[in-house]
């Protein structure tokens, strides 16, 4: 049986809506499934899932597939683990060598990582690393942690990672490119190593503090490399994602110590976004960690202001937000070595709303002797309070910041009035697909052609009737995989073509843009010969044009006038 094979049976006894609703809550209306899209930033429910066809596909961001698409989109796995992972699922084994691992130009890398990670591990378990330890130990950090988080000791020498890794031959061109050496010297020296892995848990950095000396700089950090871009990854990331799953919520903190300390009393469901903003990409990994999030940040005044900024992205795309208010000269490291685990779970349990966390914050440093501090902060407050969807919490607001500054409820409730009225319903509109607006006549009946060809083989033979063909690579390659295709296993399920192409982006992607584009009912007989017509004359054009670019080089007269007599030929048939 070859991997097609495999995919195919796999993805037949598995239904599609159980699957993703694992992941998505889903909503029936009519045939399909309706939820919100994990792969676009989104609050509304514009992926539709078709237990019919078994696929999903995003209105929104045109993102479209099968089982295997979605679980590797959504886990970052690469296909031999989506493979491996749902064949379990339904009792098949799946045989080493059915299925190759891709290799990638970054494997290298990756292994030089692993290297390097191995050798700081080694360092801090021999003599050298007794210091370090001491340092870890004075801090509650346990052997355990040193294990589970893999934390090393870099040398105090200029060279030795060097040294070893160019013995093992690997050329210092590559170590300079990855932030591991600068000319042949070690760039970190005399640190305690904190590997950070990427998504799918491999080493693509380190950050390394200081320990046992001064220095200006408490962290050292790998530069931004082919296989590191901090932006596009959390501290902890791939060791949380089944604990945020168990527990049906993640905490988000800002530093290394902060999640070891976590760890250490069994908060495993935890992230650190490593003292930065919060990127794009990053916001959309937590919310495929969970939608439910706990922002607990660090007590002091910068900590404050990142739990709004950090806040406010979260919020956008639909998070439920809490947050876990420490005091100002805590951290949730030093919260939880003072106090212990009890005392921070009563912390999750008092945690307070985002919005309630807003209001406060609103509050801080108003001078309420100043007409205009007061009026600008009575202003602010109501237009929060305007974005609560419940209508008792939002009274118990406005009474309470009639008490606060002496104004009427009736004031404050017509203020807020202005605000609701000019707030839009939240209507669940489901966006015009994106593709649509920018295809030409000619690209839709391309669409329509190759559509109808997936879906019923009689249009195939059609279309090799009418001699047809397609000018542009792309569209002509994917019909030569949907004819051999065709040819191997006689039937196409929309479904299983996904996983046909997956190794082919260019094809896949035109084969998603096409499956997101056409929907079941627009083709019949008539809509075929429409898209035939279209594509016809379209070729027709393009042929005189070439013809004409011909003639007009051709400088042989008898040559020219043949040339002439073809394109009023094409003229007239067209
Ligand atoms: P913190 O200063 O809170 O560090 O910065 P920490 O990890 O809690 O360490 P301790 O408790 O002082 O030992 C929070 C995070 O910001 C990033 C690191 O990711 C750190 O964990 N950071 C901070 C840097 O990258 N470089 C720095 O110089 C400082
Ligand atoms: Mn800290």
């Amino acid at each position: 049986m070859n991997n097609q094979n495999i995919f195919n049976e796999i993805r037949e006894k598995i239904d599609i809506v159980d699957l993703i609703g694992e992941y998505v809550p889903l909503v029936q209306k009519g045939r399909n499934f309706f939820g919100v899209c994990p792969f676009h930033n989104d609050t509304n429910p514009s992926m539709s899932v078709s237990r019919e066809k078994q696929i999903y596909k995003c209105f929104s961001c045109g993102a479209s597939g099968n089982i295997f698409t979605f679980v590797r989109d959504y886990e970052h796995m690469d296909m031999k683990d989506v493979l491996e992972l749902l064949a379990a699922k339904v009792g098949i084994t799946i045989s080493n060598n059915s299925v190759s691992r891709k290799t990638t130009k970054y494997d290298k890398l990756y292994e030089i990582y692993e290297l390097a990670n191995k050798f700081y591990q080694n360092n801090i378990n021999t003599k050298d690393g007794q210091k370090a330890k001491e340092y870890l130990k004075n801090r509650g950090i346990t052997e355990d942690i040193i294990k589970e988080f893999e934390i090393g000791l870099s040398l105090d020498n200029m060279d030795s990672l060097t040294k070893v890794l160019t013995k093992k031959g690997y050329d210092l061109y590559t170590l300079d490119k990855i932030g591991l050496s600068s000319n042949n010297h070690d760039l970190f020296i005399n640190r305690i190593m904190v590997p950070i892995h990427d998504i799918n848990g491999k080493t693509v950095a380190f950050s390394g503090r200081v320990y046992n000396k001064q220095s200006d700089h408490k962290y050292v950090n790998t530069k931004e490399t082919e296989i590191f871009k901090k932006g596009h990854l959390l501290f902890n990331y791939y060791r949380c994602k089944e604990e945020a799953r168990r527990n049906k919520y993640v905490i988000i903190m800002e530093g290394y110590m902060d999640v070891f300390r976590a760890f250490s009393i069994g908060a495993k469901n935890v992230v650190a976004i490593m003292g930065t903003a919060l990127t794009e990409e990053q916001t959309n990994l937590i919310k495929k960690l969970s939608n439910n999030v706990y922002l607990c940040l660090d007590g002091d005044d910068p900590g404050q202001k990142a739990t709004l900024s950090v806040g406010e992205q979260l919020e956008k795309v639909g998070i439920n937000l809490k947050v876990i208010r420490l005091t100002n000269d805590e951290d949730p490291d030093t919260y939880i070595l003072k106090y212990g685990k009890d005392k921070f779970y009563d912390l999750i349990d008092k945690a307070i709303s985002f919005s309630d966390f807003k209001l406060e914050s609103l509050k801080k440093g108003v001078n309420f002797n100043s007409d205009l501090e007061l009026s600008h902060y009575i202003d602010s407050v109501i237009r929060e309070t305007s974005l609560i969807n419940d209508e008792i919490r939002r009274e118990i607001i406005l009474k309470k910041l009639a008490l606060e500054t002496n104004l009427s409820y009736n004031t404050l409730e017509k203020r807020l009035s202005g605000y609701l009225d000019k707030k839009r319903p939240r209507d669940i509109i489901i966006e015009e697909k994106k593709v649509n607006n920018k295809l030409s006549m000619y690209d839709k009946a391309v669409y329509g052609m190759i559509y109808a060809i997936i879906i019923n083989k009689k249009y195939l033979k059609l279309f090799q009737e009418e001699s047809l063909y397609f000018i542009n690579q792309k569209p002509r390659y994917l019909l030569t995989e949907i004819e051999y295709y065709y040819k191997k296993y006689g039937n196409i399920e929309i479904a299983d073509f996904y996983t046909y192409l997956i190794d082919k982006k260019e094809l896949l992607d035109l084969y998603n843009n096409i499956i997101s584009y056409m929907d079941n009912n627009n083709i019949t007989d008539e809509a075929v010969n429409d898209f035939i017509k279209v594509i016809k004359s379209y070729n027709v054009k393009q042929e005189i044009k070439r013809l004409n670019e011909l003639m007009e080089k051709e400088t042989d007269d008898l040559e020219k006038s043949k040339i002439a007599n073809q394109i009023r030929l094409l003229r007239i048939g067209e």
